[in-house]
């Protein structure tokens, strides 16, 4: 059982009420896939209470109507084990072991292409690669353009402060472990990402710029795959932000679902506190449209990574 701050409650709190309405919205089409590609553990606890929560998997496994389709992908064997054991008996749901990055490629191929499909992508960090992304959103590409119907829709975790941390280091550092190449995997291309770095350490914008312009060129990857809504949500821990938990979608019902499951009043349980009292939730705001004409500095157009 991994322990974790009450922040990851409160992702997995949005989780469920997400793929609940996700369910009931497409309980008439013949099929639902939900594809998990950091399944991690069945079971969480909050750190320095014995309060535990259910995982993803779990959760995903739980909702009513249920998937037809629900793939585990994991890379940790204990991990593997717990989850096997966890869909023993659901004929509509497989793990998956592997690197996610291999593995969800291959697993796509065996997937009903017309269904409504939700992918989680939850990493710890930096393991998620660009390429992954595009498979993802290429899956459905060529029927959802045909029939105008929706690509596959991600929540993805985009580690804004582990950006921030990992090209924070001093020159020397960044150049010697290739720490621009390993953010660029994570984007899929070059250029801008660069841009911004290096203005940080010229103190052309300050650190708060460089790690907002992170995530927003994050973002403008994902509307270049063509997807028509995207909305962002910032997880603060008790010293800031820690990560965005970044939505895509082609259906504006799929948007406001999540704008809703983001906006709502949600007790975020902490170790500390006698009572669960539900804590307001700011309104959403569209930060990401329209963020290059406010920013200082130009930035240059995206190369590919071959
Ligand atoms: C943040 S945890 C996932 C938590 C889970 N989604 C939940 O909400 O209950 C990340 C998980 O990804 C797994 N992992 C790390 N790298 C991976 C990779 N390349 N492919 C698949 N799983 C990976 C880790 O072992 C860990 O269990």
């Amino acid at each position: 059982m991994r322990a974790w701050k009450s922040h990851s409650y409160e992702k997995l709190s949005i989780l469920t009420d997400y793929l609940e309405v996700f369910a009931k919205a497409s309980s008439s089409a013949a099929n639902r896939v939900y594809l998990d590609a950091f399944a991690g553990e069945t079971l969480n606890r909050i750190a320095g209470t014995d309060r535990t929560f259910p995982g993803s998997a779990e959760t995903a496994l739980e909702v009513k109507p249920p998937f037809t389709h629900v793939r585990l992908f994991e890379l940790a064997r204990k991990r593997v084990g717990e989850l096997s054991e966890l869909v023993a008996d659901r004929p509509n749901a497989r793990v998956v072991h592997g690197d996610c990055n291999v593995t969800i490629p291959a697993a796509l191929t065996s997937l009903p292409m017309k269904a409504p499909t939700f992918a989680f992508l939850d990493p710890d960090g930096m393991e998620l690669d660009w390429a992954t992304v595009r498979a993802l959103a290429d899956h459905k590409r060529a029927y959802a353009e045909e029939f105008d119907k929706s690509k596959v829709e991600m929540w993805i975790l985009f580690s804004t402060s582990g950006m921030v941390r990992m090209l924070g280091k001093n020159r020397e550092a960044v150049g010697e472990n290739r720490l621009l190449d390993k953010a660029a995997r994570l984007y899929g291309a070059s250029g801008p990402l660069e841009r911004v770095w290096e203005a940080k350490l010229a103190g052309e914008i300050t650190g708060g710029e460089a790690q907002k312009a992170y995530l927003f060129l994050y973002m403008d990857r994902l509307a270049d795959l063509g997807y028509q809504h995207l909305l962002v949500r910032p997880i603060h821990g008790s010293r800031g932000e820690l990560y965005a938990m970044v939505f895509a979608s082609d259906h504006p019902a799929g948007a406001n679902i999540m704008q809703w499951a983001q906006e709502r009043d949600r007790v975020r349980p902490r170790a500390d506190t006698l009572f669960d009292v539900p804590e307001p939730r700011p309104a959403y705001e569209d930060l990401h449209t329209g963020w290059r004409n406010e920013f200082p500095i130009e930035l240059p157009t995206w190369t590919e990574l071959a």
